[in-house]
Protein backbone atom coordinates (compact mmCIF):
# COMPACT_ATOMS: atom_id res chain seq x y z
CA UNK A 1 0.00 0.00 0.00
CA UNK A 2 1.04 3.69 -0.77
CA UNK A 3 1.99 5.50 1.95
CA UNK A 4 -0.74 7.88 3.12
CA UNK A 5 1.09 10.80 3.87
CA UNK A 6 -0.89 13.90 1.93
CA UNK A 7 0.77 17.41 1.78
CA UNK A 8 -1.65 19.97 0.86
CA UNK A 9 -0.46 22.71 -1.17
CA UNK A 10 -2.16 25.74 -2.86
CA UNK A 11 -0.32 28.18 -4.65
CA UNK A 12 -0.10 30.55 -7.33
CA UNK A 13 1.12 28.32 -10.75
CA UNK A 14 3.36 30.99 -12.23
CA UNK A 15 3.32 31.98 -15.92
CA UNK A 16 0.25 31.70 -17.98
CA UNK A 17 -2.86 31.28 -15.14
CA UNK A 18 -2.92 33.57 -12.36
CA UNK A 19 -5.30 31.13 -10.84
CA UNK A 20 -4.60 29.81 -7.44
CA UNK A 21 -4.37 25.95 -7.84
CA UNK A 22 -4.64 23.48 -4.93
CA UNK A 23 -3.00 20.07 -4.96
CA UNK A 24 -3.06 16.78 -3.00
CA UNK A 25 0.47 15.58 -3.19
CA UNK A 26 0.48 11.68 -2.20
CA UNK A 27 3.82 9.85 -1.63
CA UNK A 28 4.73 6.51 -3.31
CA UNK A 29 7.08 3.67 -4.15
CA UNK A 30 7.54 2.30 -7.86
CA UNK A 31 5.83 -1.14 -6.79
CA UNK A 32 2.29 1.52 -6.24
CA UNK A 33 2.83 4.20 -8.86
CA UNK A 34 5.38 4.81 -11.67
CA UNK A 35 5.16 8.13 -14.08
CA UNK A 36 6.94 8.99 -17.66
CA UNK A 37 9.75 11.36 -17.14
CA UNK A 38 9.71 14.45 -19.07
CA UNK A 39 13.20 15.80 -19.28
CA UNK A 40 16.70 16.24 -17.88
CA UNK A 41 16.70 16.10 -13.44
CA UNK A 42 18.18 18.76 -11.25
CA UNK A 43 19.08 19.09 -7.90
CA UNK A 44 16.11 20.80 -5.68
CA UNK A 45 15.52 21.27 -2.08
CA UNK A 46 12.20 19.04 -0.69
CA UNK A 47 9.76 17.04 -2.70
CA UNK A 48 8.01 20.83 -2.75
CA UNK A 49 10.21 22.71 -4.53
CA UNK A 50 10.91 19.73 -6.98
CA UNK A 51 6.92 20.06 -7.85
CA UNK A 52 7.04 23.75 -7.94
CA UNK A 53 9.71 23.94 -10.10
CA UNK A 54 8.68 20.67 -12.38
CA UNK A 55 4.88 22.59 -12.51
CA UNK A 56 6.95 26.16 -13.99
CA UNK A 57 9.15 24.09 -16.46
CA UNK A 58 6.50 21.91 -17.74
CA UNK A 59 3.43 24.02 -16.89
CA UNK A 60 0.13 21.46 -17.24
CA UNK A 61 1.81 18.86 -18.31
CA UNK A 62 3.61 18.11 -15.10
CA UNK A 63 1.44 15.66 -12.82
CA UNK A 64 4.10 13.78 -10.76
CA UNK A 65 7.79 14.10 -9.65
CA UNK A 66 10.07 11.36 -8.38
CA UNK A 67 12.45 12.94 -5.29
CA UNK A 68 15.32 11.31 -3.45
CA UNK A 69 15.45 13.11 -0.49
CA UNK A 70 19.66 11.86 -0.17
CA UNK A 71 20.68 13.67 -3.31
CA UNK A 72 18.36 16.12 -3.65
CA UNK A 73 17.91 14.35 -7.32
CA UNK A 74 14.60 16.23 -8.64
CA UNK A 75 13.24 14.28 -11.80
CA UNK A 76 9.74 15.94 -13.38
CA UNK A 77 7.07 13.25 -14.54
CA UNK A 78 3.68 13.27 -16.48
CA UNK A 79 0.48 11.90 -15.40
CA UNK A 80 1.04 9.00 -12.16
CA UNK A 81 -0.25 5.45 -13.56
CA UNK A 82 -0.22 2.21 -11.67
CA UNK A 83 3.05 -0.14 -12.08
CA UNK A 84 2.31 -1.37 -15.81
CA UNK A 85 4.71 -3.64 -17.32
CA UNK A 86 6.88 -2.75 -20.83
CA UNK A 87 6.96 1.14 -19.67
CA UNK A 88 10.78 1.15 -19.84
CA UNK A 89 10.66 4.61 -19.28
CA UNK A 90 8.76 4.80 -16.52
CA UNK A 91 10.13 5.91 -12.71
CA UNK A 92 10.92 5.37 -9.81
CA UNK A 93 12.44 1.81 -11.01
CA UNK A 94 11.26 -0.62 -8.89
CA UNK A 95 13.33 -1.41 -5.67
CA UNK A 96 14.75 2.23 -6.04
CA UNK A 97 14.68 4.31 -3.21
CA UNK A 98 13.40 7.48 -5.06
CA UNK A 99 9.81 8.68 -4.42
CA UNK A 100 7.18 9.40 -6.73
CA UNK A 101 5.01 12.74 -5.49
CA UNK A 102 2.08 12.77 -7.67
CA UNK A 103 -0.34 15.40 -8.18
CA UNK A 104 -4.44 14.58 -7.44
CA UNK A 105 -6.04 14.82 -10.65
CA UNK A 106 -9.67 16.53 -10.45
CA UNK A 107 -12.15 14.63 -8.80
CA UNK A 108 -15.73 13.68 -11.50
CA UNK A 109 -18.76 14.16 -9.77
CA UNK A 110 -20.17 10.93 -9.38
CA UNK A 111 -24.18 9.59 -8.76
CA UNK A 112 -23.48 6.97 -6.66
CA UNK A 113 -27.27 5.50 -7.48
CA UNK A 114 -27.14 1.92 -9.02
CA UNK A 115 -24.14 0.85 -6.61
CA UNK A 116 -21.43 3.38 -8.68
CA UNK A 117 -18.89 4.40 -6.41
CA UNK A 118 -15.64 6.53 -6.84
CA UNK A 119 -12.22 4.01 -7.61
CA UNK A 120 -8.99 6.00 -7.53
CA UNK A 121 -4.96 4.61 -8.57
CA UNK A 122 -2.51 6.75 -8.77
CA UNK A 123 -4.21 10.14 -8.02
CA UNK A 124 -6.89 9.63 -11.10
CA UNK A 125 -10.42 8.63 -10.18
CA UNK A 126 -13.59 8.15 -11.79
CA UNK A 127 -17.46 6.80 -11.21
CA UNK A 128 -17.60 3.33 -11.62
CA UNK A 129 -19.56 0.35 -11.21
CA UNK A 130 -17.65 -2.81 -10.63
CA UNK A 131 -20.30 -5.35 -12.09
CA UNK A 132 -21.01 -8.43 -9.29
CA UNK A 133 -22.47 -10.57 -12.19
CA UNK A 134 -21.78 -11.76 -15.63
CA UNK A 135 -23.06 -10.38 -19.18
CA UNK A 136 -23.95 -13.21 -21.35
CA UNK A 137 -21.85 -11.30 -24.47
CA UNK A 138 -20.41 -7.83 -25.11
CA UNK A 139 -23.45 -6.54 -26.45
CA UNK A 140 -25.54 -7.49 -23.26
CA UNK A 141 -22.84 -5.56 -21.51
CA UNK A 142 -23.03 -1.97 -22.91
CA UNK A 143 -27.15 -2.76 -22.75
CA UNK A 144 -26.70 -3.28 -19.02
CA UNK A 145 -24.48 0.02 -18.96
CA UNK A 146 -26.54 1.91 -20.99
CA UNK A 147 -29.31 0.95 -18.87
CA UNK A 148 -27.85 2.52 -15.97
CA UNK A 149 -26.97 5.88 -17.83
CA UNK A 150 -23.76 4.62 -18.34
CA UNK A 151 -21.28 3.50 -20.61
CA UNK A 152 -18.94 0.40 -21.13
CA UNK A 153 -15.11 1.90 -19.35
CA UNK A 154 -13.14 3.85 -21.93
CA UNK A 155 -9.49 3.63 -20.80
CA UNK A 156 -8.08 6.54 -23.50
CA UNK A 157 -5.13 7.72 -21.63
CA UNK A 158 -2.52 5.87 -19.45
CA UNK A 159 -3.80 6.64 -16.23
CA UNK A 160 -7.47 5.54 -17.01
CA UNK A 161 -6.02 2.38 -18.43
CA UNK A 162 -4.37 1.89 -15.51
CA UNK A 163 -6.98 2.81 -13.39
CA UNK A 164 -9.55 -0.16 -15.02
CA UNK A 165 -6.43 -2.79 -14.83
CA UNK A 166 -6.15 -2.32 -10.91
CA UNK A 167 -9.20 -1.28 -9.80
CA UNK A 168 -10.38 -5.07 -11.69
CA UNK A 169 -7.79 -6.78 -10.46
CA UNK A 170 -8.10 -5.77 -6.58
CA UNK A 171 -11.87 -5.96 -6.58
CA UNK A 172 -13.25 -7.98 -9.41
CA UNK A 173 -10.83 -11.23 -9.98
CA UNK A 174 -12.42 -11.99 -12.53
CA UNK A 175 -12.51 -12.33 -16.57
CA UNK A 176 -13.43 -8.55 -17.61
CA UNK A 177 -15.17 -6.79 -20.47
CA UNK A 178 -13.69 -3.39 -20.64
CA UNK A 179 -14.99 -0.89 -23.60
CA UNK A 180 -12.99 -1.65 -26.67
CA UNK A 181 -13.70 -4.32 -29.19
CA UNK A 182 -12.47 -4.70 -33.22
CA UNK A 183 -16.25 -6.53 -33.82
CA UNK A 184 -16.79 -4.50 -37.17
CA UNK A 185 -12.92 -4.26 -38.70
CA UNK A 186 -10.43 -6.53 -37.56
CA UNK A 187 -7.72 -5.51 -36.00
CA UNK A 188 -9.34 -1.98 -35.38
CA UNK A 189 -9.77 -1.36 -31.89
CA UNK A 190 -12.23 1.00 -31.01
CA UNK A 191 -13.29 2.76 -27.41
CA UNK A 192 -17.24 3.01 -26.83
CA UNK A 193 -17.01 6.22 -27.28
CA UNK A 194 -15.50 5.95 -30.79
CA UNK A 195 -11.83 6.77 -30.36
CA UNK A 196 -8.74 4.41 -31.81
CA UNK A 197 -6.90 2.40 -29.60
CA UNK A 198 -3.66 4.73 -29.97
CA UNK A 199 0.01 3.48 -30.94
CA UNK A 200 1.49 4.45 -27.96
CA UNK A 201 -1.34 2.62 -25.92
CA UNK A 202 -0.87 -0.74 -28.09
CA UNK A 203 2.10 -1.01 -27.11
CA UNK A 204 1.10 -1.03 -23.16
CA UNK A 205 -2.30 -2.89 -23.35
CA UNK A 206 -2.01 -5.92 -24.58
CA UNK A 207 -0.58 -9.35 -22.38
CA UNK A 208 2.45 -10.81 -24.36
CA UNK A 209 1.31 -12.25 -27.80
CA UNK A 210 -1.86 -10.78 -27.83
CA UNK A 211 -3.88 -9.92 -30.01
CA UNK A 212 -4.20 -12.90 -31.73
CA UNK A 213 -7.48 -13.00 -32.96
CA UNK A 214 -7.46 -16.74 -31.71
CA UNK A 215 -9.60 -18.57 -34.15
CA UNK A 216 -10.75 -15.80 -35.72
CA UNK A 217 -13.25 -15.15 -33.76
CA UNK A 218 -12.00 -12.93 -30.69
CA UNK A 219 -12.81 -9.01 -30.93
CA UNK A 220 -13.39 -8.38 -27.57
CA UNK A 221 -10.44 -6.90 -25.48
CA UNK A 222 -10.58 -9.13 -21.92
CA UNK A 223 -8.99 -8.69 -18.45
CA UNK A 224 -8.00 -11.97 -17.81
CA UNK A 225 -7.82 -11.84 -13.78
CA UNK A 226 -9.33 -15.23 -12.94
CA UNK A 227 -8.01 -17.13 -16.26
CA UNK A 228 -4.63 -15.52 -16.14
CA UNK A 229 -4.48 -14.71 -12.30
CA UNK A 230 -1.15 -12.43 -12.13
CA UNK A 231 0.14 -11.54 -15.41
CA UNK A 232 -0.17 -8.27 -17.08
CA UNK A 233 -2.21 -7.10 -19.65
CA UNK A 234 -5.22 -7.36 -22.10
CA UNK A 235 -6.42 -10.24 -24.19
CA UNK A 236 -8.34 -9.99 -27.04
CA UNK A 237 -11.28 -12.65 -25.81
CA UNK A 238 -14.41 -13.93 -27.40
CA UNK A 239 -17.61 -11.18 -27.28
CA UNK A 240 -20.04 -14.05 -26.43
CA UNK A 241 -18.97 -17.88 -25.85
CA UNK A 242 -17.58 -17.17 -22.07
CA UNK A 243 -19.97 -15.19 -19.36
CA UNK A 244 -17.88 -12.17 -18.05
CA UNK A 245 -17.95 -9.46 -15.84
CA UNK A 246 -17.79 -5.85 -16.99
CA UNK A 247 -17.16 -2.23 -15.74
CA UNK A 248 -19.30 0.97 -16.40
CA UNK A 249 -18.43 4.20 -15.98
CA UNK A 250 -20.23 7.83 -15.67
CA UNK A 251 -18.53 10.44 -16.96
CA UNK A 252 -19.50 13.90 -18.33
CA UNK A 253 -16.22 14.08 -20.82
CA UNK A 254 -16.55 10.49 -21.96
C1 LIG B 1 13.96 23.44 -14.34
O1 LIG B 1 14.08 24.24 -13.17
C2 LIG B 1 15.22 24.02 -12.38
C3 LIG B 1 15.14 24.87 -11.12
O2 LIG B 1 14.26 25.93 -11.20
C4 LIG B 1 16.48 24.28 -13.16
O3 LIG B 1 17.63 24.08 -12.38
C5 LIG B 1 16.47 23.34 -14.35
O4 LIG B 1 17.60 23.52 -15.14
C6 LIG B 1 15.21 23.48 -15.16
N1 LIG B 1 15.20 22.43 -16.17
C7 LIG B 1 14.73 22.60 -17.40
C8 LIG B 1 14.84 21.44 -18.33
O5 LIG B 1 14.21 23.60 -17.76
C1 LIG C 1 -28.76 10.35 -9.64
O1 LIG C 1 -29.36 9.50 -10.58
C2 LIG C 1 -30.67 9.11 -10.21
C3 LIG C 1 -31.14 8.07 -11.22
O2 LIG C 1 -30.83 8.45 -12.51
C4 LIG C 1 -31.56 10.33 -10.18
O3 LIG C 1 -32.86 9.95 -9.82
C5 LIG C 1 -31.00 11.32 -9.18
O4 LIG C 1 -31.75 12.51 -9.22
C6 LIG C 1 -29.55 11.62 -9.49
N1 LIG C 1 -29.00 12.42 -8.41
C7 LIG C 1 -28.35 13.56 -8.63
C8 LIG C 1 -27.83 14.26 -7.42
O5 LIG C 1 -28.19 14.01 -9.74
C1 LIG D 1 -26.13 -11.67 -26.49
O1 LIG D 1 -26.87 -12.45 -25.60
C2 LIG D 1 -28.28 -12.22 -25.67
C3 LIG D 1 -28.92 -13.06 -24.57
O2 LIG D 1 -28.55 -12.55 -23.32
C4 LIG D 1 -28.79 -12.60 -27.03
O3 LIG D 1 -30.17 -12.31 -27.12
C5 LIG D 1 -28.04 -11.80 -28.08
O4 LIG D 1 -28.40 -12.23 -29.36
C6 LIG D 1 -26.53 -11.95 -27.92
N1 LIG D 1 -25.88 -11.03 -28.81
C7 LIG D 1 -24.83 -11.35 -29.53
C8 LIG D 1 -24.28 -10.28 -30.42
O5 LIG D 1 -24.30 -12.45 -29.48
C1 LIG E 1 -30.78 8.69 -16.98
O1 LIG E 1 -30.75 10.09 -17.19
C2 LIG E 1 -31.98 10.65 -17.57
C3 LIG E 1 -31.79 12.12 -17.92
O2 LIG E 1 -30.54 12.59 -17.56
C4 LIG E 1 -32.99 10.45 -16.44
O3 LIG E 1 -34.25 10.96 -16.84
C5 LIG E 1 -33.11 8.96 -16.13
O4 LIG E 1 -33.92 8.77 -15.00
C6 LIG E 1 -31.77 8.36 -15.85
N1 LIG E 1 -31.93 6.92 -15.72
C7 LIG E 1 -31.25 6.19 -14.84
C8 LIG E 1 -31.52 4.71 -14.83
O5 LIG E 1 -30.42 6.66 -14.06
Amino acid sequence: MALTLWIFLAFKVLGASSEVRQFFLKQASGQDCQTLQLGESWISESPITCLIESMSNYSENCQAVVYNSQTGNCRPGSVAFGPIEKVTTSIPETGSSDKLYYVRQPIPPCNTSNNFALYDVCGTSACLYLSTSKANNYSDARTLCSQMNSTLFVGTTMAKFSLFWYTTKIYMKDNTFIGLQDIDVEGNFVWENGEPLSFEQYQYFWHFGQPDNYGKNQDCAVAQHAKTPNEFGFDDGYCFKFKKKYVCERCEQC
